[in-house]
């Protein structure tokens, strides 16, 4: 039994205890610039501006180097890359991305695939980054349709080819993921991309709605409950048979991942404001006003960290979340809403 993975986000069940044990911090979410080449309608990150636009007040350089530094003094392993708009158009991206390569964390971006060229997928290879690339659906007009751009999808399949062509889905764990939030459009073909994931090596991060932002003016798109349950067990039928038998998910993820990443993660949005993860509306702090080391012994963080808990907490009582439910009555709840 096992999970699955992809390289940055692969610590196991004893790396996560070894790491609560000694109040390590093993990685960080972390966004770039909130300029974006797409305006996708669900996005919890229009909560910023109107446009994906640049902010006045993003990080400098310096402090997103300094930030780093004091992730690595946390123990921190690997950087996750979760926006605000696309990654691979900051133009800061390639320092921030060679810094932590230099200091010995992993580099895993989150990106739409628009810019994606040859040259930008040697470069990600040679840093050894793990990319999760958009993909709501097989079907062009159904994946244009979720980011509101017709003809996007060719972009998507050029990103898709060249990462492929450089080995991306070769390495264990993976360096590929497939990233999508299950919505009424695509939740029929969700289960067909989770069985292409698994025949090719690539981390299926299928995952429900995040409870902010765009997400409230789009709740229509949130699929129901029914066709969620129906979703989450053929995907365990089909884990139970062909690989992880019993495996316990979690939610809000769709297959054999569990996100635990309370125990071990923080989030720093691009303007130096930290929250416990993404899920969250409040942050706890700021970056320009205390260190990361305060901020990860926040009460907050502190009272989640060492428990267990079946469903993503963040989303409990919001979005529909399946069979697995957070069974811990107190869990914070300022993150919700
Ligand atoms: C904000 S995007 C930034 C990175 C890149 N532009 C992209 O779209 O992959 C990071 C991730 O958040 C996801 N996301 C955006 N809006 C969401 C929502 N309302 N609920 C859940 N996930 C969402 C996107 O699908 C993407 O996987
Ligand atoms: S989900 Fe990603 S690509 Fe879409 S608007 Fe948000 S940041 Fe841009």
């Amino acid at each position: 039994m096992g999970e699955r993975r992809i390289r940055g986000w692969h610590f196991t069940l004893q790396d996560v205890e070894i790491a609560v044990t000694n109040n390590q911090l093993l990685m960080l979410d972390l966004e770039c610039s909130n300029l974006c080449n797409l305006s996708c309608p669900y996005c919890f990150r229009d909560e910023y501006a109107e446009q994906h636009v640049a902010l006045p007040d993003e990080m400098t350089v310096e402090e997103r180097f300094d930030l780093l530094e004091q992730a690595k003094a946390l123990g921190c392993r690997s950087i996750k890359i979760v926006g605000a708009g696309e990654p691979l158009i900051d133009l800061l991206f390639w320092q921030q991305a060679e810094k932590c390569v230099d200091l010995g964390m992993t580099v895993m971006v989150n990106t739409n695939g628009i810019t994606l060229g040859e040259r930008e997928v040697a470069r990600l290879n040679e840093l050894g980054a793990s990319v999760i690339l958009k993909f709501h659906s097989f079907d062009p007009e159904i994946n244009d349709f979720m980011v509101d751009r017709k003809g996007y999808s060719a972009y998507r399949d050029r990103a898709l080819k060249l990462l492929i062509d450089a080995g991306f889905n070769r390495d264990t764990p993976t360096r590929l993921g497939f990233g999508s939030i299950v919505t009424r459009q695509n939740v029929d073909g969700v289960f067909g991309m989770y069985k292409y994931c698994v025949e090719n090596n690539i981390f299926p991060l299928f995952k429900t709605w995040l409870p902010k932002g765009g997400t409230w003016n789009f709740r229509d798109w949130i699929p129901s409950v029914e066709s969620l349950r129906t979703l989450q067990e053929k995907i365990s039928e089909y884990e139970n048979q062909h690989w992880a038998q019993g495996f316990n998910r979690c939610t809000p993820y769709f297959g054999g991942f569990s996100c635990m990443q309370l125990h071990y993660s923080l989030y720093v949005d691009i303007q130096a404001n930290v929250f416990h993860c993404v899920g969250d509306a409040e942050p706890m702090g700021s970056l320009r006003r205390q260190t990361l080391a305060e901020l990860w012994d926040h009460p907050h963080v502190l009272k989640i960290k060492g428990r267990t808990y079946k469903g993503c907490p963040k989303r409990a009582g919001v979005v529909p979340r399946t069979v697995a439910e957070a069974e811990d009555a107190d869990l914070p709840k300022r993150a919700v809403g």
